[in-house]
């Protein structure tokens, strides 16, 4: 198992957020983490890269417990963020967003890793020397992406990230998940029930921060699922 997640607590204030979360990822499978609104998909990804602390539970990255390990020593472990609402830097252009990542982490053949990001998302290459900020959304989102592979991780950690953008763009995001998958681990929540089906090797329900469903993907539909999500 790649990442083991066991009994993960977090708490906002008196409220539980999470409760006693257990799941694993396999080395290179897709997992979806799936749940209405307001059911604990955020803030489990948050408490996995060290946005906030756990309250309780162990998170182990390759056999090595991270569980208090501050964010930038998990990013180097290998886990690659993309937030939900994107947070690229605006100011910079798109091929500093992404130089400076392939810089910190020090990987081993950047300008390979560069032109992959770039065939994989060309509007990056088309819009290296432009502004961050001046983006689309669907193209910050694109960035994101880009900017989190730059790392070169072992998890690839996606919060939602299809949400709020134009439809063509959804496509391009869509196919360059099911491009990247097979070649490293991705935690994918996704309010798509259809595409989570379509990629997931693996899937987790949550609901009120407990895990109340997880299974093998391709028994989404056998397992009644979409009735889990539904309000
Ligand atoms: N910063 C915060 N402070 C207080 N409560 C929060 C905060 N962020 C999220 N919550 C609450 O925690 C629960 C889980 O939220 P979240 O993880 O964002 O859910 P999801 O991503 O599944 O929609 C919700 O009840 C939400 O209102
Ligand atoms: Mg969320």
């Amino acid at each position: 198992m790649l990442l083991n997640i066991s009994q993960l607590t977090q708490h906002y204030g008196s409220a539980l957020a999470l409760d006693g979360v257990s799941f694993g990822v396999e080395k290179d499978s897709c997992t979806a983490i799936l749940g209405r609104n307001g059911a604990g998909k955020t803030t489990l990804l948050q408490t996995l890269v060290g946005v906030m602390p756990a309250t309780s539970g162990t998170i182990l990255l390759d056999g090595q417990d991270v569980t208090t390990a501050p964010s930038h020593k998990r990013a180097r472990r290998g886990l690659g963020y993309v937030p939900q609402g994107r947070e690229i830097f605006s100011d910079l252009s798109v091929g500093q967003n992404i130089e400076i990542v392939l810089r910190n982490h020090r990987v081993s053949e950047p300008d390979t890793l560069r032109d992959e990001i770039v065939s994989l998302f060309p509007v990056l290459g088309e819009m290296w020397t432009r502004r961050g900020g001046d983006l689309s959304g669907g193209q910050q989102q694109q960035l994101a992406i880009g900017r989190a592979l730059a790392s070169r991780p072992k998890v690839l950690i996606l919060d939602e990230p299809t949400e709020g953008i134009q439809p063509s763009i959804v496509q391009a995001i869509e196919d360059a998940i099911r491009d990247l998958k097979g070649r490293m681990a991705i935690l994918l929540v996704e309010q798509y029930y259809e595409f989570a089906l379509s990629v997931a090797d693996d899937y987790v329900v949550l609901d009120r921060g407990r895990v109340v469903k997880s299974g093998r993907g391709a028994s989404m539909d056998a397992d009644d699922v979409a009735a889990l999500l539904t309000v």
